[in-house]
């Protein structure tokens, strides 16, 4: 979760990595640091909180080098405080790095080089990482680290730096991301692309397994064995821009914006003349023809796409589907099913719980896609095939266009693999993809018409709890409509189905209490506005978001927001922007810090 880089070139060192810092500051901000060696020596410099306060202390004592390395953390062991934050030192004080990831093993390592006199500052696990490669050292950091490797379990990518070789970084990645960014003459390493966008167009992602040295020389990669890696340079399709608010208050609500782009971007990655290909899921179709089952795994909001794509595929393709939680799926006894498919929804790929996820269904054999936003992503390496969603970089630690993005594919899906079985003719697919290009449009019509929405959240923002209720597709867009609302806005706030809400959740109902009915036309609407009579009748107030041809929604409803009409599956696309604006506005509203909520990191890495 933490965000690490490193930097070798021309440019001021310092600078490189407080910028690269900042645009990693979704990954973890409870406290930074850099290092770099001049002159007098490794010099560090930390602070607690945002990276800018890192920035004013370098502003006051700036530290330079050929070579630096820096850190923003998410804490796991030890508090925030300047202590626990990276980089760490070794006891010589010539020796630092940053880390991210958890050293399982720490307590043990730890134990045995007190025994052998290191001494400890801090309750972090990195910092027996720093005391191992020290007890290595004989002159050379390369092979120190090269030693000290085996010895560490868990997750971890690091970066180190040595004052005794003060233009090198050493580098290696287990089961945490890590990428090289080449530039001309300067070389960039970090946990993730948008650290080095603006510098460079050319990455190398690192493997499990792998260690990187990078100099004026260039850069080296070898496997842990000591084999030498030929490493194989990637395009970075992304921009800088993509990294910038471009005029938008916050991230999250550019990022709302962008969702018509994102849409036809996604969808002109899958659809051809008449229907859909994935070519890079490797989508065997013969396989296809014969899965029985298809099991879907995520967390959070892709868990919430995963499982609008449930309804989808079962409605339209007739395949029987389950779908867990990352975090639930990989420690239950799942039985094997035969001609089964997995499919796994992540939008960072890097998701911890859902990487341990893939890697038990491979060990069991089956079959796995991913839909993912990040190429090169661990996930991506890991499974047969992988569908991406081209919604550019999410920043928003609170997704949103990689929401709908991902929705969009597995509606794609569920057409295609209803193709596949022979359930629905190219002919009969024609109208569902006719509706998918108007999505843009229609998006953008919701977008227009933010007024009402900006009304409603000024008229429930102090409210203590929110409920959401959907039936059927709109389920998983009631509990992505609650996450929404309390990650940003810290407000309590339940996704329910709407028929659920009877065998419990009523009881929270009374007049202080806003219900949010997603009430789009669908075979069940008379059984939701039976559900919003009950709501009602308990004095709770139901703000419904319903179809714009939908005359009645406003007898029932005492605030209603209205979106362009659509058939059912579409709608469950739409629906999501009005409940995704209504909880930025309740958020900014009440003051809170949108793009960085508190104790959220954007890619969750740690188990
Ligand atoms: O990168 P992933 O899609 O695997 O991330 C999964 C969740 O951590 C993520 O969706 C999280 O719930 C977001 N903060 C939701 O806004």
């Amino acid at each position: 979760m933490c965000g690490i880089i490193g930097y070798v070139g021309k440019r001021k060192v310092s600078q490189v990595l407080l910028h690269g810092l900042k645009k990693m500051e979704y990954r973890g901000y409870d406290s930074s640091g850099i290092a770099a060696v001049s002159a007098g020596g490794l010099k560090i410099l930390k602070s607690v909180g945002k990276i800018e306060n890192l920035e004013r202390k370098y502003s006051e004592t700036p530290i330079e080098g050929i070579a630096g390395i820096g850190h923003s953390r998410w804490a796991t062991h030890g508090v925030p405080s300047e202590i626990n934050a990276h980089p760490h030192k070794d006891c010589s004080g010539k020796i630092a790095i940053v880390h991210n990831g958890i050293i399982e093993n720490y307590g043990e390592l730890k134990s045995d080089l007190i025994k052998k006199g290191h001494k400890f500052i801090s309750d972090t696990d990195t910092e027996v990482a720093v005391h191992l490669i020290e007890d290595c050292y004989d002159g050379n950091i390369e092979e120190a680290v090269k030693c000290a490797l085996p010895k560490l379990k868990g997750a971890f990518s690091i970066v180190c730096l040595s004052s005794d070789e003060p233009e090198k970084l050493v580098f290696a990645r287990m089961k945490s991301p890590l990428v090289v960014g080449l530039g001309k003459d300067e070389f960039f390493v970090a946990s993730d692309v948008i650290a080095f966008l603006s510098f460079a167009r050319e990455a190398v992602y690192l493997e499990n397994g792998e260690l990187g040295i990078i100099s004026p020389e260039g850069l080296k990669i070898y496997k842990f064995s000591g084999e030498e890696v030929k490493y194989k340079t990637s395009m970075i399709l992304w921009n800088a821009d993509m990294a910038e608010k471009n005029g938008f208050k916050h991230f999250m609500l550019k990022e709302i914006y962008e969702q018509p782009a994102s849409i036809s971007n996604t969808l002109a990655g899958i659809i051809t003349n008449d229907g859909f290909s994935f070519s890079d899921a490797h989508i065997d179709l013969d396989l296809i023809k014969k899965v029985r089952r298809i099991s879907i795994v995520a967390c959070g909001t892709a868990y919430n796409a995963g499982l609008l794509g449930k309804y989808f595929i079962e409605q339209i393709a007739k395949i029987p589907v389950d779908i867990d939680v990352a975090s639930e799926f990989i420690y239950r006894e799942s039985l094997p099913c035969d001609d089964s498919l997995f499919i796994v929804v992540s939008q960072s790929g890097e998701t911890a719980d859902t990487i341990e996820a893939v890697k038990k269904v491979k060990s069991k054999g089956s079959g796995i896609i991913a839909v993912t936003n990040v190429v090169g992503s661990s996930i991506t390496r890991e499974v047969d095939g992988v569908i991406y969603t081209r919604a550019g970089f999410e920043m928003g630690v609170a997704a949103t266009k990689t929401f709908t993005a991902q929705s969009l594919v597995m509606y794609a899906l569920a057409l295609y693999l209803a193709e596949a079985k022979g359930i629905l003719s190219k002919n009969a697919i024609a109208p569902y993809i006719a509706e998918l290009k108007l999505l843009p449009e229609k998006m953008e019509e919701i977008l227009k018409n933010v007024k009402n929405i900006r009304r409603v959240a000024r008229m429930f923002h102090s409210c203590r709890d929110f409920l959401f209720l959907g039936r059927n597709l709109n389920y998983p867009l009631a509990l992505e409509g609650a996450l929404k609302l309390k990650e940003i806005s810290y407000i309590h706030a339940e996704g329910y189905a709407a028929g659920e809400m009877k065998h419990g959740p009523i009881a929270l109902i009374d007049c202080d209490c806003p219900v949010v009915v997603i009430m789009t036309k669908s075979f069940l609407y008379d059984k939701v506005i039976s559900n919003i009579k009950e709501v009602s009748a308990r004095q709770g107030i139901v703000i419904g978001v319903a179809s714009e041809d939908d005359m009645e929604a406003e007898s029932y409803t005492r605030v209603l927001i209205k979106i362009p009409s659509a058939s059912p599956y579409a709608s469950a696309i739409l629906a999501v922007l009005p409940l995704q604006l209504l909880s930025y506005y309740i958020a900014d509203v009440r003051g809170c810090n949108i793009d960085k909520p508190r104790n959220l990191a954007k890619s969750v890495t740690v188990e």
